[in-house]
């Protein structure tokens, strides 16, 4: 990767995952968005990149991309684990999330915890912290809960509204959003803590490249261009 662009002109290549509003979704015009986009686009600028180009692909090819060198960097709300860290190198966390649970709002089911899914079919995308925290629970507690796997949040939410799932597990402030976008059919009925942050990656052993990004990152968290970002796509 790092190439793609015009003569000589520096490309960071961001592989993201583009169902994940506000962090990254495709805008009405078709091109890809979001808070995710545009903070790794300020932290490339200051990196000392001419400019970024976008890859985007399902959220569990985005590892593989990178470890084969088809992206330079994953924006994609992706959650700082263990696991992953034996893959992959990540930044400095920008932002901190728990796991909410989508319910259709027409419907009565309201659970409150977990346990209250069993016996129903919850969506969520493969690979991410959601599936690892249902296939678990599933596990751990013997609860009966069928967990389908979509290879897009747009999707899932798509099957609960159409009444084909009951629930959607997926990070907080996505659920909010998704909840925001379809008023009067979706509600959050339970919040559950995992107090996930979320970083950019980049190739394990990468670490001209992350000590760059982390550089940049940190200097705008502490600018006010942070505070316009957040507002742009959190503020009400
Ligand atoms: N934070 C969760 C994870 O890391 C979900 C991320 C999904 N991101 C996306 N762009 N679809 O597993």
């Amino acid at each position: 990767a790092g190439g793609g662009g015009g003569e000589g002109k520096k490309i960071l290549v961001v592989g993201t995952s583009p169902d994940f509003p506000p962090f990254e979704y495709i805008a009405k015009n078709g091109s890809v968005v979001g808070f995710d986009i545009e903070l790794i686009r300020l932290v490339a600028k200051k990196a000392g990149y001419d400019d970024i180009e976008i890859r985007t692909m399902d959220f569990d090819a985005l590892i593989p991309a990178l470890e084969q060198g088809q992206i330079d960097v994953i924006a994609a709300g992706m959650t700082i684990t263990e696991e992953r860290k034996q893959r992959v190198d990540f930044t400095i966390p920008y932002w901190q999330v728990d796991q909410a649970i989508l319910v259709r709002a027409d419907s009565e089911f309201r659970p409150k915890s977990v346990e209250e899914l069993s016996g129903k079919t919850v969506g969520v995308q493969t690979g991410t912290t959601a599936a690892d925290y249902l296939n678990k629970i599933v596990e751990e507690k013997g609860l009966n809960i069928n967990i389908k796997e979509y290879s897009s949040y747009v999707l899932a939410v798509n099957d609960l509204i159409a009444g084909r799932i009951d629930a959607v597990m997926v990070d907080t402030p996505v659920a909010k959003m998704f909840e925001k976008q379809y008023k009067d059919k979706l509600v959050i009925s339970a919040v559950i803590e995992t107090g996930e942050k979320y970083g950019f990656a980049v190739r394990k052993g990468n670490t001209e490249l992350l000590d760059k990004l982390n550089k940049a990152l940190e200097d705008i968290m502490n600018s006010p261009t942070w505070d316009e970002l957040v507002q742009k796509y959190f503020g009400s």
